[in-house]
């Protein structure tokens, strides 16, 4: 299947010495089996949606962690998109309700950074439903650029690109030490409610 990625290109066009419009960047976090589907189906039958948003395709959306996303906005991202199978045809049984539970998580974790709960939205759309893809990429956008730009400072991470997810993912413990074996003390988890499982 052709991989269809559609790329923002922001603050590139000639305005002719006018104040460019705001154009937000959107990530996209994708499922391989329905919701990317959707879009590939939206960009082969010409469906229009606006190009601000930028796709990442991961296997299931519940793989997404949580940490994704708030990389996402720590990276310049004015929204966030999570789009997966409908609830109840998820292709791994029931990690979209995952990606449910992480979705309620990450709305109440962005509003204690002041973040609008705008920003952030979950859909599902199924790999025939390239309409509704676009749909909701439209409207999302147009509500993102209502809010405005986030403001958040660019953490010299550049934005994710292409196919995979080349977000910086914490570092797996040293599994051949035992916490605390060096005389360390034990130090707590900075993100234990998220970056941990929540099945
Ligand atoms: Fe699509 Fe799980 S495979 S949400």
């Amino acid at each position: 299947m052709t991989a269809h990625v559609v790329t923002a290109e922001v603050g590139s066009a000639d305005t002719g010495g006018a104040a460019a419009p705001f154009e937000p960047v959107i990530i996209g976090f994708t499922c391989n089996w329905c919701s990317y589907r959707a879009a590939d189906l939206a960009g082969t039958s010409r469906m229009k949606y606006p190009p601000n948003i930028r796709l990442i395709r991961l296997m299931c959306s519940g793989r997404l962690d949580p940490t994704f996303v708030l990389k996402a906005f720590a990276s310049g991202a004015d929204g966030v998109m999570i789009s997966g199978c409908h609830p109840g045809d998820c292709h791994y049984v029931d990690q979209n309700y995952k990606a449910m539970r992480r979705f309620r998580l990450l709305e109440r974790t962005l509003a204690q950074f002041g973040v609008e709960p705008g920003r952030l939205r979950l859909t599902w759309a199924s790999a025939g439903e390239g309409a509704i893809f676009a749909q909701e990429v439209t409207s999302f956008v147009e509500q993102v650029r209502a809010l405005g730009p986030l403001g958040w400072p660019i953490a010299g991470a550049a934005l994710p690109d292409g196919d995979g997810v080349d977000l910086e993912l914490p570092e797996p413990a040293d599994a051949s030490e035992p916490p605390g074996a060096a005389g360390d003390a034990p130090t707590a988890d900075p993100l234990p409610a998220i970056a941990g499982p929540l099945a």
